[in-house]
């Protein structure tokens, strides 16, 4: 069931140093990129096998790197996001943990293709292991000659550094992480220019996904062909590759695997990779199921900025367009199976505690709105709700939908919208009774 491809090799013993991954075939992608192709057919290669980022947004990997004027005399930057924040979400850790080399590895084969000398790592700062694996998965390449100069005997100089970040869910999002890399404050800057315009420094900058680049070895190594061979691929991307033709836009293309978070009160919790367009049926078998006596009530699909959706939709094959279409997404592939002894109004109150906590002040919708959301949800869930207050919950949500200047605080109202769609009852009784009525006293913790 599962299909492992970003994840090959986790489970053979050492794996993460660089004489087990080499033996398996580690860095022939990078010999091959340096010493066969040239940097535009590399990033060809990515652009013609349909990688979508990772990160969340889900962003068109090839179509970034080519943004990149290779012809500019200023530096270029790869920074690598590696600031995996989100509730829920915890499969870039995996991935830094068990198969570094492939991360690096997919880092330096980007570096070429977009020209870039140095490559910077965000690192969430509470990833102790993970910054541990990454050091010494640096040091034994630098040691081995693929980084540096002259890597591997080509004309290709690089270097990659490692940033601990201090723990802020807003330095995952991208322009905010390149402020916070530059030693400012962490806030989002205003786009456009996009990083890859103007981006750390003011330089042309790739920032991708952890996962995103983990994908590129192997696509390099097997083809863009090869990479499609899985997955929810658009037939009409195929034939436009085919003919040598642009597509007319990758349209609904979910190509290759996903790495995904699978959390909940289930029996086997855990990361797990299957080929895009899986069931979310099939995720929630791999992980076990939901422990005795529980019952499905919802799934929050893509991470906590993604709106959950009700059971109904348990059939549907996790792609980016699916989801959409279901009125959620697949956002950063963490699944959060929700069970009806989880109260909905205390799961929308933390997390949106949570973006409060987080909202790093800049635009006055999440600031203020975050705390507002807050407040109220808060009264209605404690037993204090006041005459109106549902009514000014949905009134405090369009007030920040739409309005904020990032997606952070866009993601405030996700959790509340969808729990007030697909609960009514739950938050009438709550405003009724002043209690809840399947008796949960505390937080529902996700993830
Ligand atoms: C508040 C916020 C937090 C984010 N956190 C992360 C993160 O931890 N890791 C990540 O890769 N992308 C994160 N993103 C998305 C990034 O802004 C960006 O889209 C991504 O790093 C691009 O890489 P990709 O194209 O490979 O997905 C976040 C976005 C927002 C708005």
């Amino acid at each position: 069931m599962q299909e492992f491809r970003v994840l090959m090799g986790h489970d053979t013993p050492g794996y993460a140093s660089i004489g087990v991954y080499r033996d398996h075939g580690g860095y022939e992608a990078l010999r091959k990129a340096l010493h066969q192709m040239t940097p535009t057919e590399v990033t060809d290669e990515v652009y013609w096998s349909g990688l979508r980022g990772r990160g969340g947004a889900g962003f068109c990997t090839g179509m970034k790197w080519r943004f990149i004027d290779r012809s500019s005399p200023v530096p270029k930057y790869v920074v690598v996001n590696a600031d995996e924040g989100e509730p829920g979400t915890f499969k870039d850790r995996f991935i830094m943990e068990h198969v570094p080399h492939r991360v690096i590895e997919g880092i330096l084969i980007a570096c070429h293709a977009v020209g870039a000398a140095k490559a910077y790592i965000y690192l969430r700062g509470e990833l102790a292991l993970c910054r541990e694996r990454l050091l010494t998965a640096i040091e034994e390449a630098r040691r081995a000659g693929l980084l540096g100069a002259s890597v591997l005997g080509s004309d290709f100089d690089v270097d990659i550094a490692l940033h601990r970040g201090a723990g802020a869910y807003i330095c995952g999002e991208e322009t905010a992480l390149l402020d916070s890399l530059e030693g400012r404050r962490a806030q989002p800057r205003l786009k456009p220019p996009f990083p890859a315009q103007a981006g750390l420094y003011g330089c042309p900058t790739v920032v991708n996904n952890i996962e995103t680049l983990a994908n590129v070895p192997l696509i390099v190594e097997h083809g863009a062909e090869w990479y499609r061979s899985v997955g929810a691929p658009n037939p009409a991307v195929d034939a436009a590759a085919r003919t040598g033709g642009p597509p007319s836009g990758f349209g609904p293309d979910s190509p290759g695997t996903r790495v995904f978070s699978v959390s909940g009160k289930l029996n086997n919790p855990g990361v797990f990779e299957v080929p895009m367009g899986t069931p979310m049926s099939a995720l929630f078998g791999l992980a076990g199921g939901l422990r005795e006596g529980l019952e499905l009530r919802a799934v929050i699909p893509g991470g906590s900025s993604a709106p959950m959706i009700g059971p109904e939709h348990f059939e549907i094959p996790l792609t980016f367009q699916t989801l959409a279409d279901a009125g959620s997404m697949l956002g950063s592939g963490a699944v959060v199976f929700i069970d009806d002894q989880t109260c909905p109004v205390d799961l929308a109150l933390n997390l949106v505690e949570f973006y409060e906590h987080e909202s790093c002040g800049k635009c006055t919708p999440c600031r203020e709105g975050g705390q507002w959301m807050r407040k109220v949800i808060q009264r209605i869930a404690h037993g204090q709700c006041r005459e109106g207050d549902l009514e000014l919950v949905r009134h405090v949500s369009d007030g920040i939908k739409g309005k904020c200047f990032c997606a952070l605080g866009e993601s405030i109202p996700a959790p509340v919208n969808s729990s007030l769609a697909l609960f009514p009852e739950h938050w009438q009784y709550h405003i009724e009774h002043g209690s809840c009525p399947i008796g949960a006293k505390e937080y529902s913790h996700v993830g």
